[in-house]
């Protein structure tokens, strides 16, 4: 399955069975999580056979179930850190979905389970992300249409557009999608947070700006 294809068959998924994930495909995902640890300076982990974060506390009776293996995503305080949490953790999620595997991202339902994981000096977990298999593939949130997301002069360019509807599948805090993208002169691209009393912008921003890349085409234009 082609990262295209990943987003568009990417949706939350917060019921799973009981089937572990197989050692192949723990091992791309450990090999990947290294890659994005290295280039990010994150201290991401996956935790494995562990039902204890989302089967105890508060949030026993919540809408989670059968969740038993979750990335730690984990880091030092900071947006610019919330950001690449967002990026590089959309990227894991996305390479699970060619895995076949579903997942869903948590901010607040999830309990932290001391020495399931280890923290460098400095290092907050920011969320969670549940993977595994999910007993459906979840549903499509609502679309919005793309002219609300972007600011630009004239005719926006396919790419830009492309780059546009890719960030629009992708999963916000709440669904609540506070982002734009502005095409400055030819193929400079801004991506922009804005408010919301929700929080997890930054994440967001960092998550919609790699779909925006997988959608775009990442050679056809440059961050601003
Ligand atoms: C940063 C972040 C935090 C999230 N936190 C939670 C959460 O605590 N509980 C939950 O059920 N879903 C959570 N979600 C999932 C969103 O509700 C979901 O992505 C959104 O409704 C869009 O649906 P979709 O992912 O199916 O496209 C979170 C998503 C993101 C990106």
């Amino acid at each position: 399955m082609e990262l295209t294809e990943a987003i568009k068959a990417r949706h939350s998924v917060r019921k799973y069975a009981d089937k572990p994930i197989e050692t192949s495909k723990v091992a791309a995902l450990r090999g990947d999580i290294e890659k994005c640890n290295a280039a990010s300076g994150l201290n991401i982990q996956l935790v494995l056979d562990e039902p204890k974060a989302f089967s105890s506390g508060i949030w026993k009776y919540g809408q989670f179930s059968g969740v038993k293996n979750y990335l730690v995503m984990a880091g030092p305080k900071g947006w610019e850190t919330e950001e690449r949490i967002g990026y590089y953790g959309e990227r894991l999620v996305l390479l699970a979905q060619t895995l076949g595997l579903n997942s869903c991202w948590v901010g607040l339902t999830y309990k932290k389970i001391p020495g399931t994981y280890t923290m460098r000096e400095g290092d907050v977990v920011h969320c969670v992300i549940a993977l595994g298999y999910g007993l459906t593939s979840g549903i499509q949130h609502p679309r919005k249409p793309a002219e609300n997301f972007y600011e630009c002069e004239g005719v926006p360019p396919e790419w830009f557009l492309a780059g546009v509807e890719a960030a629009l599948l992708a999963p916000t805090a709440v669904n609540q999608q506070k982002f734009k993208f502005i095409l400055h002169e030819r193929d400079k691209v801004e991506a922009k947070p804005l408010f919301s009393m929700a929080g997890y912008t930054r994440t967001d921003l960092g998550i919609v700006k790699y779909h925006f890349e997988i959608g775009a085409g990442k050679d056809r234009f440059g961050w601003i």
